[in-house]
């Protein structure tokens, strides 16, 4: 029986558009070959929808996308509108989805493509073999917490201030995530926080601890996010699945990237409890690129892979493109961004229609 599918796609800005449309074209040809009906809606976030609109993220966006089964996510922003008050900036548009679609969980694997082990900047016995899942948190801790602002005070001096704070039940509910995925990978998860500093990071330990008898298969750990830093540039191969909260995993997530090389390699996907997920790049919108057919579209057909599986439960059709980009890329055929000597440099577009082929 043929299964239906709505999906929101979101280019947004700089290359976003170009490596949107590669993996459309992708995901239909994926679709007839599963007996998948995918019905595509593009609504618009970050600065195109400030020019459009006025707001990064316009209701009927966030509207769109809760309508239908999953959101597709390309990239935004770009320097005219890195300059505009906080309200009306794209990444604002980005943490509004997140959190009005209560995406809690994002899970943004580096793994090693061995064709692309060279294009890292690290050693090859230091890298080969990575396979890394970093699950963040998404929707608190200090990007989020109350109080937060720039407050004057009577004499006039001004403070900036964030808050670091996590409920237990926030804490419990991506732990769960976090442990489950461990389960179906190689049963190894590190928490990271700053329990010897931080009283948000102690009950954090204290709960992911608490956590652990129920999945007495998984083998946990916890570092410190200073120690995990280091660690990943040490000897990243001692990590298997990693849990930690927002601020830690935005800046680990981007450590970890690196060690791959490409980050124009590397999908992500943000899941909530119920209703659709995000599935998007971990790259940014490249806007020095924007435009010229030069972008990398794999982490985007990617991220339509991690769509298929964890948002859709499409798990062969996901299999499928991830084994379409590995063909790709044992052909020689490269982005500038991953090119090496000896290999076929072509632009997005014609990345795409290798993927086309090969499919
Ligand atoms: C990311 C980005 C975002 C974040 C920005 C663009 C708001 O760095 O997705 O990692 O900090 O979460
Ligand atoms: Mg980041």
């Amino acid at each position: 029986m043929t299964q239906k599918y709505s999906i929101t796609l979101l280019p947004g800005d700089g290359i976003g558009p170009e490596i949107m449309a590669s993996t459309v074209l992708v995901l239909q040809a994926i679709a007839p070959k599963f007996d998948l009906e995918l019905d595509f809606q593009e609504a618009l976030i970050g600065g195109a929808a400030i020019d459009a609109t006025g707001s990064p993220l316009p209701e009927a966006t966030l509207e769109t996308c809760r309508q239908s089964d999953a959101v597709l996510l390309a990239a935004i922003g770009g320097y005219q509108w890195d300059n505009l008050p906080r309200q009306q900036r794209p990444e604002t548009g980005l943490l509004g989805l997140r959190q009005g679609l209560g995406l809690f969980a994002n899970l943004r694997p580096a793994t090693i493509f061995p064709q692309l082990i060279e294009a890292s900047t690290l050693k090859p016995e230091v890298i080969t073999g990575v396979d890394i899942m970093v699950v963040r948190e998404l929707t608190g801790g200090i990007y989020f917490g109350q109080p937060k602002g720039i407050f004057t005070s009577e004499t006039q001096k001004k403070r900036g201030v964030n808050t670091m704070a996590y409920h237990e039940e926030e804490i419990d509910r991506i732990a769960k995530v976090a442990f489950e995925i461990a389960q179906k990978r190689n049963k190894k998860l590190c928490s990271v926080d700053k329990a010897n500093v931080l009283d948000v990071s102690q009950l954090w330990r204290d709960r992911v601890t608490a956590m652990a008898p129920l999945y007495p298969d998984v083998e946990l750990s916890h570092l410190y996010v200073d120690n995990a830093a280091m660690q990943l540039i040490r000897n990243p191969r001692q990590f298997d699945t990693i849990v930690t909260g927002n601020l830690f995993g935005d800046i680990l997530s981007d450590e970890a990237a690196m060690l791959t090389g490409s980050i124009g390699m590397l999908p992500s996907a943000s899941l909530g409890a119920k209703g659709p997920g995000v599935f998007e790049p971990v790259h940014g919108s490249a806007p020095d690129i924007a435009g010229q057919d030069l972008a990398n579209p794999l982490a985007q057909v990617l991220s339509a892979a991690m769509m298929l599986r964890y948002g859709l439960n499409q798990d062969e059709a996901a299999t499928t493109i991830e084994k379409a980009v590995w063909n790709v890329l044992e052909k020689g055929i490269r982005t500038g961004d991953i090119m090496s000597d000896g290999m076929k440099k072509v632009g997005c577009q014609a990345m795409g229609a290798a993927l086309l082929e090969v499919i």
